[in-house]
């Protein structure tokens, strides 16, 4: 009721509030499948898990993404499989039949229910921050394939992917996704950058007299890689530890659940 008046009576949404569509509540674990399309074929991307709650244990408000990782050992290949031939495929079939083929990056969120997978959303773009924990995973050359997805080739290039795994810790402003301070002074990017098997990757952040400062909500994806999800997070949180700033946030569980024993 609370968030209907405030939706709805206080207006935080502005006019969208006007209206107010009861869907259908769904519940189960959430994955993002990614897929290069070119109009026609169809490259599935790694399947990463974002972890969307603000603090550990999944508490808090949504966010933008608080980290994510790649592979996700819970879902089975069938599974994947299913989620090609039951959804990304047929849109894919369904929007050249259309005299509209898409071309780019169908990113698809679906959720494991009870009654099976479902399709969230689609969005015609890359996933944050599930994209940084894929991208390190990727063997080919990156602009060859974006160039193939672009001209109708993708049948013809090897999109392969590593054994391994990666795991992107988000630090974000504290207060995010609320209200935040920006221009703090970021100690430890070129220490951590320069550890073997991290990516830094900048989101809100703006150069500052010879350093670098806060610029944003999300500040920073931090990636590290590793020969399992273990070692992933591990070295992710190494390099998160060696980067700071005043009211700095990040969730210290990014991959925690696909750690955990089965039964747990
Ligand atoms: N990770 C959520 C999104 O990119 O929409």
């Amino acid at each position: 009721h609370r968030a209907v008046d405030l939706i709805m009576r206080e207006r935080c949404f502005g006019e969208a509030g006007a209206r107010l569509v009861i869907e259908e509540c769904m519940t189960g674990p959430e994955v993002s499948v990614m897929a290069l399309v070119d109009g026609e074929t169809v490259k599935l991307l790694p399947v990463s898990q974002d972890h969307k709650r603000a603090l550990d244990g999944d508490a808090g408000l949504n966010t933008g993404g608080m980290g994510a990782y790649s592979p996700v050992p819970q879902i089975p290949a069938s599974l994947i499989d299913e989620i090609l031939a039951t959804c990304l495929q047929p849109t894919v079939n369904a929007l050249a039949e259309r005299a509209a083929p898409y071309c780019g990056v169908l990113y698809g969120g679906y959720m494991l229910t009870p009654d099976g997978v479902r399709t969230l959303e689609y969005n015609c773009r890359f996933g944050d921050p599930e994209t940084q924990a894929i991208l390190p995973l990727l063997s080919g050359d990156f602009g060859e394939i974006c160039h193939a997805t672009a001209t109708g080739r993708l049948s013809e290039v090897d999109v392969s992917w590593s054994e391994r795994a990666a795991v992107c810790v988000v630090m974000a402003s504290g207060g995010y996704p609320e209200s935040y301070r920006t221009g703090l002074r970021i100690s430890g990017l070129d220490e951590a950058a320069a550890m073997a098997d991290v990516v830094v990757f900048h989101a809100g952040t703006k150069a500052a007299d010879g350093d670098v400062a806060t610029a944003g909500g999300r500040v920073l994806g931090v990636t590290g890689t590793g020969d399992s999800l273990p070692a992933a997070a591990a070295r992710a949180y190494e390099a998160v530890a060696r980067i700071t700033w005043e009211d700095c946030h990040y969730r210290h569980d990014i991959a925690a659940q696909a750690l955990r024993p089965a039964n747990a």
